[in-house]
């Protein structure tokens, strides 16, 4: 018996690996297929460290094989598990922390804490340690996305130290200036109390071993954003705009305030958020009421990746204020929108490992144009 390569790819094409939308062989899981008389060699990437994701994978493709091409076929199947692995941090990195991921945007109300929110909990389900720090001082959300808000961190004793127990809610540990402060409360920080009040959220909070932590920044590109720069190694941003021009400039700025020549913090893509409404009855039906690809174009123009759009959908803005992520919803198109996206950033910071040294807190001294470190 002598099998066909080409057959097999086209048996491999009916799986799909959990996790990822579309089957192994358009996702780009299936690396290589050798065969050689009644053997072949299946190579395949996969983006999860997750076991029992990796020997369903193997599973699948032993059955498939077996089952559509010949009962008889020696299969093996070699899987690599390509998931980021830091590059060496300078600075004050946090021991266990592997990535840091921003996610800003430059105008508010754009969908950065609902994207954070669901970017969370889909890591978390492709096997990812998550932690998610909602940096936003001034209009803290994670406490009500997660359903945590009356909840409050309590402080344990690690190797002597007093230390911030995080909140967990759906696997995620978080910590928020929102469990510290009465929900109706107008917090007003000046720039160093909220950047303090952050430190200690990062550096005095027993994280334990995270591969992500994701960072929920305030909008704009003002001087909180600086002192998160300044205290963390980040290893990528993530921009989110609307298709908006008007969101889209700002985005631009945010895009800019990362790769400035003292920021230097790789920029992983941006995401379109409400980039068309599909009513839920409809979900064929798609219309662009702000626009359509702006981010897109803005990504190509300053030579970002694009990660992907979110449709405005009722369902998410509901789950955001219910507390339960709309990317938890198995078998939704919500979660399928997610973990493209999901896919898209960690790939991407798998690029970033891979092709840059890591990022060092940066040291401001001037910057011209900004009067925000100035204040400081
Ligand atoms: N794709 C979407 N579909 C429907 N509603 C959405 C979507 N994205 C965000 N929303 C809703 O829009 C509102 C603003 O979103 P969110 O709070 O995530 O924005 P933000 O950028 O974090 O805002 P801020 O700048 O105030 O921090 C929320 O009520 C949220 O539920
Ligand atoms: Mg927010």
């Amino acid at each position: 018996m002598k099998l066909d390569r080409k057959e097999i790819l086209k048996a491999l094409e009916t799986i799909t690996i959990a996790g990822e939308g579309k089957n192994m062989v358009e996702s780009g899981a299936v690396a290589n297929v050798i065969t050689f008389g009644d053997e072949v060699v299946v190579d395949l990437v996969l983006h999860t460290p997750a076991m029992h994701i990796k020997k369903r994978a193997e599973d699948d493709i032993k059955k498939t094989i077996h089952e559509l091409i010949s009962a008889d076929a020696k299969i093996k199947v070699n899987i690599k598990v390509e998931t980021p692995e830091k590059a060496e941090i300078k600075g004050r990195a946090i021991p266990g922390i592997k990535n840091i991921i921003a996610v800003a945007s430059g105008k508010g109300g754009v969908g950065k804490s609902t994207v954070t929110a669901n970017l969370a909990v889909t890591l978390a389900k492709m096997g990812f340690k998550v932690g998610v720090l909602d940096a936003d001082v001034y209009g803290p959300s994670m406490p009500i996305m997660f359903d945590v808000e009356n909840e409050k961190p309590v402080s344990i004793t690690v190797d002597g130290k007093s230390k911030m127990k995080p909140i967990e809610s759906y696997e995620i540990k978080m910590l928020s200036i929102g469990f510290f402060t009465a929900p109706s409360q107008a917090v007003i920080w000046r720039g160093p109390m909220a950047a303090k009040a952050l430190n200690q959220m990062i550096f005095d909070a027993d994280w334990g071993e995270l591969d992500f932590m994701l960072l929920d920044l305030p909008p704009g590109t003002g001087d909180i954003h600086l002192s998160i720069m300044q205290s963390l190694p980040i290893t990528g941003a993530v921009v989110v705009s609307t298709p908006q021009a008007v969101a889209l400039a700002d985005a631009k700025k945010g895009v800019s305030m990362f790769m400035q020549d003292n920021i230097n913090v790789p920029v992983l893509g941006i995401i379109e958020n409400m980039a068309y409404f599909t009513p839920e009855e409809l979900p064929n039906n798609k219309y662009y009421i702000f626009g359509q690809e702006g981010a897109k174009n803005l990504a190509e123009d300053l030579n970002v990746p694009f990660l992907g759009e979110v449709p405005i959908v009722q369902s998410i803005r509901e789950a955001g204020d219910y507390g339960r992520p709309a990317a938890l919803q198995t078998a939704s198109p919500i979660e399928a929108v997610f973990e493209e996206i999901t896919r898209n950033v960690v790939q991407e910071t798998v690029n970033r490992n891979e092709s840059l040294p890591a990022t060092e807190a940066i040291k401001i001294t001037t910057m011209a144009g900004c009067s925000a470190v100035k204040k400081n």
